[in-house]
C-alpha cells in the first residue's frame, strides 16, 4: 500500500502546487496524512483536507473538491492506482482501481514471492535479541510462552526486513537456585531418575526443597553454602551444575523444535562471571557505586528509581550486574544497532534501572538497548506459582493441545496421512496464535477450547485456510499466462488487504507487536474464505476469470505462508 500511497501523493502534491500557488505540500506530507476510511464503502483511502486548510488558505471542502477533480482526470489519462475520487465534507475519498490491483499488485506478489511485504529501511542492521531465557532448574512454564514467541517473532520480522539477527537464550544458569538444587539432589535425588525424567525430576527436587525448607530452615543455609562452593569452582558442584544445565537445554530444545526456533547462542548468566569485574571496576572508578548496609549499589534517586544493586554484602554479583556485563560483551562481539530484551512486564523496573546505569557509566550506545515487556498469562483464570509447583509447563500445554487436535482430526479428516505432524503443527500453532491475538501488554487468560476452535479467529482456522489454498493450487496444476481481469468485488478486496502487508510488518517492527501480523493473517484468511465461497475458481468456465482466480489463490498462498513464518506458525499443505 505504501507504493500506492506514494504514487497518489506525488500526484496530489503536483495538483496542489498547480491549484494553490505557494503550496509547499510534499508527497511525504500527504503520505503521512492518508487514512483508511472506517467504512470501506466510502473509499479505500481518504485525505482529511481540514488539515491542509491553514497552509493552503482554502476551506477543506474547496481543497477536497479541487484535488478530487484533478485525480479524476488522472484516472482517465493513464492506468494508475486511482480508480475514482470524490469529495465529501472536506474529505477526499479515493478508490483504488481494479485494473491497477490486478495489473500491478498481483504480479508484484507473484514475482517477489517470499520477499513481498518486506519492511524497508532496516537492511543490513544488526539486531541482537535476548529471549526465552528460562531459569534452569525452575519450571519452563507458560509464563515463558510470551518471551519465547514474541522474541522469536521479532527475530523473524527483523530478518524479513533484511537485518542480521543474533538470537540469544540468556539462560538463568547461575544463582542461588543451584545451591538449592545441589542440596536437594544430594539429599533425595538419584542419578538414574534425573537422567530418565530430565527437567521434571529437577523441578520436583526444587519444589521438594522449598517444601522441606519450610519445616527446616537450616536447609537454606546449606543451599547458600553449596552455591558459594560452586562460585569458588568446587569441582563436584561444578560438574553437577553443568549436568543440570545440559539436561535442561536438551529438553528446552524439544519445545523449541516444536515452535521451529533455533538460537544462535545459549550463553547464559554464568557466561559473564569473568566479565563482571571489569564493569564493577568502571563503576567504582566513576564513583557511581556506594555502600548501603554493606552492599554496593548505584543510587538512582535522582531518576525516581530505587537503587540498582551491583554487589551483595558478601561481594557476590546480582542479576543487574550480569546484565551490564552481558550488554558490553554483546556490543563488543556483535556491534549491534539494537539489543532487544523480551521479558514479562514484572521486570520493567530492573531494565529501567540498569539501562540508566549503563548511561551513567558513559556507554553512549545505551539507547540502543530496548526492553520489550509483556503481560501475564493465566490458565482458565488461575495464576502461577513456581515455588509450590503449581504451574503449567509449556511442554504440557503443547502436549495437551496436540492431543486434542488429534482427536478433532480423527473425526474431521480420518484419512490424513501425516496426522501426527499436522496435529503438532496445528496444536502448537493454536497456542501460539491465541497468545499472539492481542497486544503484548494485555493480560491473557488462556482457554484451550477457544484456542482450538476450527471456526473462530484461531490458529486452526488460518492453518486450515492455508491448506485450502494448497489444495486449490494442487488441483489447478500449471496455469498459462493470460491478461488477468477482476470481475468480482471479493477479488479486489483480497488484493487490497494483501497490499497492506509491508505496512503491517513495518508497524509490527516499530511497535514490537507481532500481533499486527496475527491480525493481518486473519484479515487475509477471512477475505480468502469469502472469495472461496462466493467465487468459482477451478471450475470457472471463462479462462481469464479462472486464471485470475488461480493466480490470486497463489498470491494468498505466498502471503499467508510468509506471514505464518513471522509468528512461529508452521505451514501445512494438508490438515
Ligand atoms: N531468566 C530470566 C527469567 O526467567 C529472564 C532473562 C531475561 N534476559 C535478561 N538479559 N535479563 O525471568
Amino acid at each position: 500500500m505504501q507504493k500506492i500511497k506514494q504514487l497518489i501523493s506525488e500526484k496530489l502534491s503536483r495538483y496542489a502546487a498547480e491549484a494553490f500557488p505557494g503550496s509547499t505540500l510534499t508527497p511525504a506530507d500527504i503520505v503521512s496524512m492518508l487514512e483508511y476510511p472506517p467504512d470501506s464503502g466510502m473509499g479505500d483511502l481518504a485525505l482529511p483536507c481540514f488539515k491542509l486548510s491553514r497552509s493552503l488558505r482554502r476551506s477543506p471542502v474547496q481543497i477536497a473538491e479541487t484535488l478530487a477533480a484533478g485525480l479524476c482526470t488522472a484516472a482517465q489519462e493513464r492506468p494508475g492506482p486511482v480508480g475514482s475520487a470524490n469529495a465529501v465534507n472536506g474529505y477526499l475519498n479515493i478508490r483504488i482501481s481494479d485494473a491497477y490491483l490486478v495489473g500491478s499488485v498481483l504480479p508484484e506478489i507473484l514475482q517477489k514471492g517470499d520477499k513481498y511485504g518486506a519492511p524497508v529501511g532496516w537492511e543490513g542492521k544488526k539486531i541482537v535479541l535476548d529471549y526465552s531465557s528460562p531459569n534452569v532448574a525452575k519450571p519452563f512454564h507458560i509464563g515463558h510462552l510470551g518471551t519465547t514467541v514474541i522474541g522469536h517473532s521479532l527475530k523473524m520480522l527483523f530478518e524479513f526486513a533484511g537485518c542480521e539477527c543474533v538470537g540469544i537464550n540468556h539462560l538463568g544458569d547461575w544463582g542461588t537456585q543451584f545451591g538449592k538444587l545441589i542440596t536437594a539432589f544430594r539429599l533425595w535425588g538419584n542419578r538414574e531418575e534425573v537422567e530418565e525424567k530430565g527437567i521434571d525430576e529437577l523441578v520436583a527436587l526444587y519444589v521438594r526443597f522449598h517444601a522441606e525448607a519450610e519445616k527446616d530452615a537450616s536447609l537454606e543455609d546449606r543451599a547458600r553454602a553449596e552455591f558459594t562452593k560452586l562460585e569458588h569452582g568446587d569441582k563436584e558442584n561444578l560438574e553437577l551444575w553443568r549436568w543440570f544445565v545440559d539436561i535442561s537445554i536438551k529438553e528446552y530444545k524439544k519445545t523449541y523444535k516444536q515452535l521451529g526456533i533455533e538460537f544462535d547462542s545459549y550463553n547464559g548468566e554464568s557466561f559473564y562471571t569473568d566479565k563482571m569485574p571489569e564493569q564493577v571496576e568502571i563503576l567504582r572508578q566513576k564513583n557511581l557505586m556506594k555502600l548501603d548496609d554493606g552492599a554496593s549499589i548505584v543510587d538512582l534517586s535522582a531518576y525516581d528509581m530505587p537503587p540498582c544493586l551491583i554487589l551483595k554484602r558478601d561481594g557476590s554479583t546480582l542479576y543487574p550486574t550480569r546484565d551490564i556485563a552481558a550488554a558490553v560483551y554483546r556490543k563488543r562481539t556483535y556491534n549491534f544497532d539494537k539489543c532487544i530484551y523480551v521479558t514479562s512486564a514484572g521486570q520493567c523496573l530492573h531494565f529501567q534501572q540498569w539501562f540508566k546505569v549503563m548511561e551513567l557509566m558513559g556507554y553512549d550506545w545505551a539507547d540502543e538497548l530496548v526492553h520489550v515487556p509483556y503481560g501475564t498469562v493465566s490458565i482458565n483464570g488461575s495464576k502461577l506459582a513456581t515455588r509450590t509447583g503449581n504451574v503449567i509447563l509449556l511442554k504440557d500445554l503443547f502436549a495437551q493441545a496436540i492431543e486434542k487436535v488429534k482427536a478433532i482430526m480423527a473425526e474431521k479428516s480420518p484419512d490424513l496421512a501425516n496426522r501426527d505432524e499436522a496435529a503438532e503443527a496445528v496444536g502448537v500453532g493454536a497456542v501460539v496464535f491465541y497468545y499472539l491475538s492481542g497486544s503484548r501488554m494485555r493480560d491473557i487468560n488462556f482457554i484451550m477450547e477457544d484456542a482450538l476452535s476450527f471456526d473462530g479467529n484461531t490458529g486452526p482456522y488460518v492453518q486450515y485456510t492455508y491448506a485450502r489454498t494448497c489444495s486449490v493450487l494442487e488441483k489447478a496444476g500449471e496455469v498459462g499466462d493470460v491478461d488477468m481481469n477482476i470481475t468480482a468485488p471479493e477479488e479486489a478486496e483480497l488484493l487490497k488487504i494483501m497490499c497492506r502487508f509491508r505496512e503491517r510488518a513495518e508497524a509490527a517492527i516499530n511497535d514490537y507487536e507481532p500481533f499486527y501480523i496475527t491480525r493481518f493473517i486473519l484479515d487475509v484468511a477471512s477475505a480468502f474464505n469469502r472469495f472461496y465461497h462466493n467465487c468459482r475458481i477451478i471450475d470457472e468456465a471463462d479462462e481469464v476469470v479462472r486464471t485470475t482466480r488461480i493466480k490470486l489463490t497463489q498470491a494468498v498462498n505466498i502471503v499467508l505462508g510468509r506471514a505464518f513464518g513471522l509468528i512461529c506458525l508452521k505451514k501445512m499443505s494438508k490438515i
